[in-house]
């Protein structure tokens, strides 16, 4: 709070009578705005914390007078400003929680917005029901009729390009716009040589026999495998990628003619991200979004406002396959960064077998939706083996399975042995050219979820 340049906002709305709940720093605020005070504890609270209640009605109507929340302050209130009472407290925060019910400003120091906090929904909704009297009807039927109405309204009778890549997102952004204006929606799909077994012909097939959506399919491997030829380094590789990508689908869009707006499956995690300063570049990322600035399209992004486990409730609405529903992220770039060295067709080829049996295997012990993602990598190392009474020597095939929130940062999966036991046999024992199969097991940070 007290820093410099520490974020605040317009005090005005504090006098605008609309109710009000600041979380934690919002608490803070809060108070520090109306004339209490914000004290530095000489302690901090750090995780799982037992609150008492002092007041259950409001915020905490129908809870019990304990239980838990999940703190993370440094910082604490040590006098409410005038017209609040405390209504919770903790062993070491005596102001926890505060209200001034007859301005309908409410504050809390902890998180009830974390799954850690086992009963933040019920204060939430007891927030938004009781306090600010909304009626909780939204449902995603009423978001596809809102979107529909939405997007024909934008669109009008002009025409509309979509980058499909057979991803959740940009597959649930082509199926709504098709719904709102149908043939005026051309949906482009770039294979660009480097997607997974069956991948291809599995977007095909759904847009175009599943929903009779215009798909313009584009085999673009050799382009782009002769672009890689020879190249290792991995941001090189993302490079080539990403601007070949380009040119692939300027050379579609000029084919089809006068077209004015582009889909994309903007989400609303990207409207914040590009909200902030941008941090560090690891990994210079590769979407079938990034297209180039100067192609001048209007956009149509209609989920973004939405979250991805929104995004997958939407998909089911929409009668989207399973596979598209639940297929786990996969990188712009492709197979091309998890082939450590050259891109080649014979190295894609085994990376591709190998990375089915992975697939299926995952699927089979019911995995594939609790991990984050589950893949093969092919480190383009040969050691030594034994087949029979032969000697090998053939590639390592390496395994990625990954639990994540969001992909920043991440954990190895503590797999079965018996899982990837079945992995490894299966892998050495199906895939021409490998004789060895190894499981990454290093978290991110350090490392980074791809290996390239
Ligand atoms: P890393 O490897 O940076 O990956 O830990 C984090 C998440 O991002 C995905 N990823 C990409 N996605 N284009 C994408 O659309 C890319 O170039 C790209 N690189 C990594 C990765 O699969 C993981 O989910």
């Amino acid at each position: 709070m007290y820093s410099e340049g520490a974020p605040k906002c317009d005090p005005k709305i504090f006098a605008m009578g609309i109710p009000i709940l600041g979380i934690c720093y919002g608490m803070q605020l809060t108070a520090h705005l109306l004339g209490g005070e914000v004290a530095h504890a000489t302690s901090r609270e750090y995780g799982n914390t037992r609150l008492y209640i002092d007041d259950n009605s409001g915020l905490f109507a129908q809870l019990d007078r304990e239980t838990q929340v999940w703190m993370s302050h440094g910082d604490y209130i040590a006098t409410p400003p005038e017209g609040f009472a405390v209504t919770a407290h903790t062993n070491s925060t005596p102001v926890a929680a505060m209200a001034d019910p007859v301005r309908r400003i409410y504050g809390v120091q902890f998180h009830p917005e974390v799954a850690h906090t086992p009963e933040g929904l019920k204060m939430l909704r007891n927030f938004l029901f009781d306090i600010c009297g909304c009626r909780g009807d939204w449902n995603m039927g009423s978001f596809v009729d809102q979107a529909v109405k939405a997007i024909r309204r934008q669109v009008g009778d002009k025409r509309v390009l979509c980058a499909l890549s057979g991803g959740v997102d940009s597959s649930v952004a082509a199926v709504l716009v098709h719904k709102a204006v149908g043939d005026q929606l051309t949906c482009v799909f770039v294979n660009h040589g480097l997607l997974r077994k069956g991948e291809a012909e599995q977007v095909v097939k759904t847009f175009r026999d599943g929903f009779h959506i215009n798909l313009v399919y584009v085999d673009a491997s050799e382009r782009f495998l002769n672009r890689l030829r020879g190249v290792t380094d991995p941001e090189q590789k993302r490079k080539i990628i990403g601007e070949e990508f380009i040119r692939v689908f300027e050379d579609e869009a000029r084919k089809l003619g006068d077209i004015e707006f582009l889909v994309q499956g903007t989400l609303y995690p990207d409207v914040i991200e590009s909200g902030t300063a941008t941090a560090a570049v690891i990994k210079s990322h590769h979407n079938v979004g990034g297209l180039p600035e100067d192609m001048q399209f209007k956009l149509v992004e209609p989920l973004r406002d939405l979250f991805k486990d929104e995004v997958r409730i939407l998909a089911r609405e929409l009668n989207l396959p399973e596979d598209i529903v639940w297929r786990q992220p996969f990188p712009g770039p492709g197979l091309a960064i998890r082939i450590i060295g050259e891109v080649t067709e014979e190295r894609l080829e085994i990376l591709r077998e190998a990375d089915a049996i992975v697939h299926q295997e995952i699927k089979i012990a019911g995995l594939y939706r609790k991990v984050w993602q589950s893949f093969a990598v092919l480190p383009a190392m040969k050691s030594v083996g034994v087949m029979g009474d032969e000697r090998t020597y053939a590639y390592t095939v390496g395994l990625r399975v990954v639990s994540s929130e969001d992909g920043m940062t991440a954990d190895w999966v503590r797999l079965p042995y018996e899982v990837l036991d079945v992995i490894s046999r299966r892998i050495v024992n199906e895939v021409k050219g490998v004789n060895r199969v190894v499981y990454d097991i290093t978290s991110k940070p350090p490392s980074t979820i791809e290996w390239e």
